[in-house]
């Protein structure tokens, strides 16, 4: 199966976290399909993708908190979506050691909220909830984890994402069967990266500010592995699932691990040089500073989407690497981040589409 636009449009779609950088270019990607998109999520924080690209003109934009179960309710009994796509999540694990309550509260209740609302939406047809590869309980060995793999989280963040794992399983088993309304799927990516991202704290956006600013970044943990991968990369495998649950087939109604290639986990300190190396500019330095406690090694296995949706990766880590800095750099400069980024999604449908169906010739 490939990404199927005749599916998308006119298809009525809820995204929550439209604000955040994944949730839009997630909206973009659907919106450019001839989806109805509506947006549930915070307000932007600037600079925001969701602001560069002009997302609330092209969207139905609703700013509220998924931790308001009222609220929840009344958007999602407004909206009537065919498919949720739910990303909105407070997504940092450094900023969940000053806010465990808050970071709970978000992503373990908010899920609920956002599950508890769809049982009540007749036409409902399909529900992908996005939680993390940090979901698991990470044991620090060379081995990728599996979707069998059990739960965990040592720091808020990561057992929060644990914990909505839990949450969307039991309303799987519980209210979500086939034949008796939407089917539901967790979806676990790695670190996604790409242009548009400005999260504090986080490797990419760092270094972009950064090279603009013309400082030297601060690096925590150069030796820290991670499952790198475009953005586009964990989008294409949520709409191949949202399509496949649609369709009514319950097995993919679990769990999917997305992420890169073997050779594209890579430290952190390989993604600093490369950007720095690719752009033409930049320095770093070692922050020294006593850091909270964060996983060193993590590793997926995506041998099931692999084997069951025929997904795979459709480029490598130095091509994404090119598209972040070319899309940093030439916003920099001046230009139409809007005409930017539809141009990367154009390309990457392409290039998405040659690799499923080099994988499933069928
Ligand atoms: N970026 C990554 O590398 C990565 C990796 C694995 C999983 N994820 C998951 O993907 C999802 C999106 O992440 P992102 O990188 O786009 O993060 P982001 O911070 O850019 O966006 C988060 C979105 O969630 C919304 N949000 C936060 N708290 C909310 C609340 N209480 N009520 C309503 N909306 C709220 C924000 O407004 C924003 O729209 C999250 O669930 C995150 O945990 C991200």
């Amino acid at each position: 199966m490939l990404v199927n636009p005749g599916h998308w449009a006119g298809r009525r779609v809820l995204v929550t976290g439209h604000t955040g950088f994944k949730g839009a270019w997630l909206s973009l990607w659907l919106r450019e399909m001839g989806a109805e998109v509506a947006g549930l999520a915070l307000a932007p924080e600037e600079p925001s993708l969701f602001s560069q690209i002009g997302l609330d003109g092209l969207i139905d934009h609703v700013e509220g908190d998924i931790r308001d179960a009222d609220l929840v309710d009344q958007v999602v009994a407004r909206v009537r979506p065919q498919t949720v796509f739910h990303l909105a999540a407070q997504p940092l694990v450094r900023l969940s050691y000053d806010q465990p309550r808050e970071t709970f509260a978000t992503n373990v209740l908010g899920t609920a909220h956002v599950l508890d609302a769809c049982r009540r939406v007749e036409g409902l047809e399909a529900i992908v909830a996005v939680t993390s590869d940090k979901c698991y309980e990470n044991r620090e060995w060379v081995w990728p984890y599996r979707e069998s793999d059990p739960m965990g989280g040592h720091d808020p963040y990561s057992a929060s994402k644990g914990a909505a794992e839990l949450v969307i399983s039991s309303y799987r088993n519980s209210f979500f069967h086939a034949g008796e309304g939407p089917l539901l799927a967790s979806v676990r990516a790695g670190n996604v990266i790409g242009g548009g991202d400005w999260a504090k704290d986080r490797l990419v956006p760092d270094i972009v500010r950064a090279i603009i600013d013309d400082r030297s970044v601060y690096i925590r943990s150069p030796g820290s592995v991670r499952p790198w991968q475009h953005v586009l990369e964990a989008l294409g495998g949520y709409l191949l699932i949202a399509q496949h649950l649609a369709a009514g087939h319950d097995w993919a109604a679990s769990a999917w691990n997305f992420g890169p290639a073997a050779q594209d986990t890579r430290p952190v300190g390989w993604i600093v040089d490369k950007m720095i190396e690719r752009w033409g500019r930049g320095s770093f330095e070692l922050d020294t500073a006593p850091q909270p406690h964060e996983a060193n090694l993590l590793m997926l296995d995506c041998s099931k989407a692999r084997a069951q949706l025929g997904w795979r990766p459709a480029f490598d880590l130095r091509q994404t690497i090119d598209w972040i800095v070319d899309w940093h750099s030439q916003v920099a400069q001046g230009g139409d981040a809007l005409a930017i980024t539809r141009g990367q999604l154009q390309t990457y449908k392409t290039l998405l589409d040659a690799a499923l169906t080099e994988s499933d010739p069928s």
